[in-house]
């Protein structure tokens, strides 16, 4: 039964661009518009994020900044060094009809110039196209010379945007400001950032400290460094928004608060390498052990998601045991940390070979351990280096026939889970709940337009959760209508009680 279950699915791909090809580009346009569905819910889960509980736009953020942000001196002795050479005086700056993108040549040049003075400790790099902060991309970061270009390792982050009449508008302000934030949810050991705002004319410079929490959320706290001229006029005598760039360019990553990323389990300590994604929850690392072994360290994003850590961890600690090349070995753990092997990549494209592994696993995890995962998208099946697939993310697994409210892979959600979720009913956490969602993953991931569309939907409660199991409910009736995925449904549903 399992076999040709697993068969049927990994066949799919095939009989279903023969067999419903015009089924297809309706499914596509679709799966278009659901895509914009899931992509406001995702502004609106980035939006946890930010400080300001009900900011939604840049502009409401530069608001809120502005409203409670505190004016500070700047906080460094200033620098002697003086420019003799023209390069880096920020002379002739373009001018305010250039498009941006001669503005951002325009820095960088500068401070490259920079850069090269022995006093300068830190190099300014353009980011502006790169996508450093996970999805995000400052127009540039400072990171200490000789050190790699690695969210792990920016010291200070900046914006380059043009002023109006009346300085920098709020949307500039919350726009530089969810870049300092950013840079403290990647560094998770860092307690402030300084963020810079130029036009390449004038600077101004915010400090991003992490306050405190209320309800399971980091708050910020915000100060603020007059705007001050940062290009030379004609004397040779360097004006304050300079010599603050220059003062900051001087400091060490020290001084600018930038911490040591290591975590320590007694004997062991664990060297964070590079980031490697954030997920719903997390923020997942590469890491090196006291053996240089490589490892994956995932940690908390906000006090909110410790629950999960700890259901995460006592899973693995348990699923470690059985030494499946499909779930990970948990190496150390905190209250807002796991350590874990194997470290793995993307998968872009199941082979049928894994779909009968990823069955097999869950029907043991099922059977033996008691565990529902509940969250089978696609970014929780990962690969290791030997190919195997390996199903991570059991931070909303459940134990299994226990009934409660609902967390997880809304998406990809049996049909009658959806209608309790609508009703506003708990519900049962049945195994079948985990096979119904590998089979609708493996739907989203045949239809290729869906690939880098169906990504996670934050789940706190916080939004409209009925609304959204109405619009999943009405996708799914809409577009499986093929005989072929409506078996493969009720194989699924069916298994549950035939094993
Ligand atoms: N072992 C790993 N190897 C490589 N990347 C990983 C590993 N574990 C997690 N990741 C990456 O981090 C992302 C988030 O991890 P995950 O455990 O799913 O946390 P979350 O609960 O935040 O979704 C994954 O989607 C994946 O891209
Ligand atoms: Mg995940």
């Amino acid at each position: 039964m399992l076999n040709s279950f697993a068969d049927n699915i990994s066949n799919l791909k095939r009989e279903f661009q023969s067999v419903v090809r015009e089924e297809l580009s309706g499914v596509k346009e679709d799966v278009g518009s659901l895509k914009n569905e899931l992509k406001k819910v995702r502004l609106q889960s980035e939006e946890m994020w930010f400080s300001a509980p009900a900011t939604v736009t840049e502009t409401d953020k530069g608001i809120f900044v502005r409203s409670i942000c505190q004016d500070i001196s700047f906080p460094f002795t200033l620098t002697n060094t003086t420019q003799r050479r023209i390069l880096g005086k920020f002379r002739n700056p373009p001018n305010e009809n250039a498009p941006e993108k001669k503005l951002q040549e325009f820095f960088m040049r500068q401070c490259t110039a920079l850069g090269s003075l022995d006093s300068t400790k830190l190099m300014v790099h353009d980011t502006h196209s790169t996508p450093l902060l996970n999805t995000r991309k400052p127009d540039f970061v400072l990171i200490p010379k000789e050190w790699p270009l690695d969210s792990l390792n920016v010291v200070a982050v900046g914006e380059i945007r043009k002023q109006s009449g009346n300085g920098f508008s709020n949307a500039d302000v919350g726009h530089a400001i969810s870049f300092g934030e950013k840079v403290l949810q990647i560094q998770p050991r860092r307690s402030f950032v300084y963020v810079l705002l130029t036009d390449c004319i004038d600077i101004c410079m915010f400090k991003v400290t992490k306050a405190n929490e209320a309800k399971g959320q980091f708050r910020f706290s915000y100060g603020r460094i007059s705007l001050q001229t940062l290009t030379f006029n004609t004397t040779n005598n360097p004006p304050t928004g300079w010599k603050h760039l220059v003062t900051i360019m001087e400091c060490t990553h020290d001084d600018l608060g930038w911490v040591d990323p290591s975590l320590n389990f007694g004997t062991n300590t664990v060297n964070l390498v590079r980031s490697i994604n954030t997920g719903r929850t997390s923020v997942v690392y590469e890491g090196k052990d006291n053996d240089n072994n490589r490892v994956v360290v995932k940690i908390a994003k906000e006090p909110i998601y410790l629950s999960c850590f700890k259901t995460e961890k006592n899973g693995l600690n348990k699923l470690s045991t059985k030494n499946s090349p499909h779930l990970q070995k948990l190496l150390h753990g905190s209250e807002n940390n796991l350590v874990t092997t194997p470290l793995c990549s993307k998968v872009n494209h199941l082979q049928k070979k894994d779909i009968g592994d990823i069955i097999k696993t869950l029907k043991m995890v099922h059977l033996y351990y008691n565990r529902v995962h509940m969250d089978l998208r696609k970014y929780n099946f990962l690969r290791d280096d030997d190919g195997h697939i390996v199903i991570i993310d059991w931070g909303y697994s459940v134990t299994k026939d226990k009934t409660g409210s609902f967390a997880g892979a809304l998406e990809v959600m049996p049909d009658y889970i959806l209608e309790s979720l609508i009703k506003g009913e708990q519900i049962t956490y049945s195994p079948r709940i985990d096979l119904i969602c590998c089979v609708r993953t493996f739907y989203l991931m045949f239809h290729k337009p869906t690939n880098a569309d169906i990504k996670r939907i934050s789940f706190n409660g916080a939004f409209d959760t009925k609304s959204k199991a109405q619009k999943l409910l009405n996708f799914w009736s809409n577009h499986v209508k093929t005989n072929l995925w409506k078996n493969l449904y009720k194989q699924a549903y069916d298994l549950n009680t035939k094993n």
